[in-house]
């Protein structure tokens, strides 16, 4: 043999033995993709689970091993719960209150959810309503007994000396009332300040200012804070002083108004004392839902 034909069968084993072991490669990863795919939100959740591991997760998905940054990772659980944030907001919009207790009621992890992704909104703004009517009674006798209607987290609650009635429609700890606001365990004439900070969602708002106007002591204190652009009639707002008069006519008397901030405006009321009511003669306008927008 001479020595160009002994190189030539050398070349040809070599070629021979590369091409087997291309075939036991391919035949390793068939086996690794034959188990199903994970969802995307079983990746994600996996992800979260295990956040000490390196920064990049490996996931099987039809045969193919791809690999997702936890960056990305991150973004699309950040989606996929502002998602999930949008859908149960607009829900709280667009429903009485009795049909929001029965829809946490059903799904409690929902009311997690939703303050989860509330809390993100909120971080974008400049102050938050609820710190201003913190001030506003640690700047008034801490004596006064407090309803917190459509509480949270009961942050309120939390920051004054005051006895707060934390309402809401889930008990997030123990100190929360779980119920529709428009029906509290709440005696008459029992409370000196009823609190609604971003909270007149349901359609049948007015029902909670009357269960307000129940609770109160008279010359009671009824402080609310709420989106401006629900109040802005040139986008579908409701008109402020129709509002206002609708909650006069009730048997209040208004006593300040503050539009200063870009996000919330502030109403604050006092109740009236011996005040005969007409319900059935006010003129409630409809409050615009507040849809937040995608970031
Ligand atoms: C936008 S969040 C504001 C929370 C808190 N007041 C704050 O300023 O951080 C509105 C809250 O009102 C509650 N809520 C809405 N409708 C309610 C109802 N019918 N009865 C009780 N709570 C209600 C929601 O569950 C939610 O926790």
């Amino acid at each position: 043999m001479t020595e160009e034909e002994r190189r030539g069968i050398i070349n040809q084993q070599q070629r021979s033995r590369k091409r087997k072991r291309g075939k036991r490669h391919r035949r390793k990863q068939q086996v690794a993709g034959d188990s199903p795919p994970p969802s995307l939100e079983q990746t994600l959740n996996a992800n979260t689970k295990n956040r000490s591991s390196p920064a990049a997760a490996v996931v099987k998905c039809n045969s193919k091993a791809r690999i997702f940054s936890s960056s990305f990772l991150d973004k699309m659980k950040a989606k996929l719960s502002g998602g999930h944030f949008r859908m149960i907001n607009e829900k709280l919009y667009t429903c009485t209150g009795q049909e929001a207790f029965n829809y946490f009621k059903e799904d409690p992890a929902l009311f997690n959810m939703y303050h989860a992704g509330y809390q993100e909104q909120m971080s974008h703004w400049p102050e938050q309503p609820v710190n201003v009517i913190t001030k506003w009674l640690k700047d008034h006798s801490p004596s006064l007994i407090v309803a917190d209607f459509g509480c949270g987290d009961a942050c309120l609650a939390r920051n004054v000396k005051n006895k707060v009635f934390s309402l809401d429609l889930i008990s997030k700890d123990s100190s929360v009332i779980a119920c529709d606001m428009s029906n509290t365990p709440l005696d008459s004439s029992s409370v000196d300040v009823a609190v609604f900070c971003l909270s007149l969602m349901g359609t049948n708002y007015s029902s909670f200012i009357l269960e307000a106007h129940r609770v109160l002591k008279p010359r009671g204190w009824l402080l609310i804070a709420e989106v401006k652009s629900r109040f802005d009639p040139s986008t579908g707002g409701a008109d402020p002083n129709k509002f206002s008069k609708a909650i006069c006519q009730l048997g209040f008397t208004a006593l300040s108004k503050d539009f200063s901030n870009k996000m919330f405006i502030l109403l604050y009321f006092k109740k009236k004392e011996d005040e005969k009511l007409n319900v059935n003669e006010i003129r409630w306008p409809g409050l615009k839902p507040c849809l937040y927008k995608r970031r």
